[in-house]
């Protein structure tokens, strides 16, 4: 399994600066082994797309959308479904913090995202997290297991192999305050056992990333841990230099 490095763009750059980051990307990754997913704003998706594909660059950069909507069409104004995402994007990143904090989606939303990726052939990569709050009073553990368990409740075990999970503490996101490879390390320990339990063998598939502040000075000691199959980045993969680096150190 090669390494998968996912940039967030979040709600950042314009079609103009995203189409410059890939080609800045392009100029500096050539001889990346991972496999680098980038993640425009739905704006910018289908232009990125397009740049891709004259600059041939389809196999070296792969997108994924920042959400998609649970529901094939419908009266669901601002939304975009999954039938929209269809030759554009490979994969679809669900359940962000961002999006369970600000825009209060729930596990049982997650699940039926889930299964919507499915229904369309799109890659989801599951976020999940604990917050401060959970992590002080020794709930950490717990919330994850808590969220996995809906949120995957919609897959089946052939579907394991396109699904990928994020483990991204809400406290080490976007804040600089980074996790201790350690309690990485501890947390990943008891998602492969709990997705063990649920899933047997089959669940050796399914790939782990780990996100949260992550930056070109400390991704190598997440990388280093035995379970982490790639990393989610988030303000770093903004910045080409760094997004670079950590892609060529993988
Ligand atoms: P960050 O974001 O790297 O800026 O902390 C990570 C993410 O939100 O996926």
């Amino acid at each position: 399994m090669n390494s998968l490095i996912v940039g967030n763009w979040k709600m950042h750059l314009n079609v103009t600066e995203a189409e410059t980051l890939v080609r800045r990307l392009d100029m500096n990754v050539s001889s990346s082994q991972a496999e680098i997913v980038l993640s425009p704003s739905f704006v910018a998706l289908s232009d990125v797309k397009k740049l891709l594909d004259e600059l041939k660059l389809h196999t070296k950069f792969k997108l994924a959308a920042q959400n998609v909507n649970q529901h094939d069409e419908g009266a669901f104004t601002g939304e975009v479904s999954p039938n929209m995402l269809k030759g554009i994007t490979q994969y679809v990143i669900v359940g962000h913090s961002e999006r369970r904090i600000h825009f209060g989606e729930t596990d049982d939303a997650i699940a039926q995202k889930i299964a919507a990726c499915r229904r369309h052939k799109l890659k989801p990569i599951l976020c999940v997290g604990e917050n401060l709050q959970e992590r002080k009073e020794n709930l950490a553990v717990r919330t994850v297991l808590d969220q996995l368990s809906v949120d995957l409740s919609e897959i089946t075990k052939t579907e394991l192999k396109k699904l990928t999970i994020a483990y991204e503490p809400v406290w080490a996101i976007g804040t600089g305050e980074f996790a201790k490879p350690d309690q990485v390390e501890e947390m990943l320990r008891q998602i492969k056992l709990f997705l063990h339990e649920q899933y047997g063998e089959d669940s050796k598939e399914i790939r782990i990333l780990y996100g949260g502040s992550v930056d070109e000075q400390n991704y190598a000691s997440y990388m280093a841990l035995s379970d982490v199959n790639g990393l989610l980045v988030g303000g770093a993969s903004l910045n080409y230099k760094a997004f670079a680096s950590i892609c060529l150190g993988v």
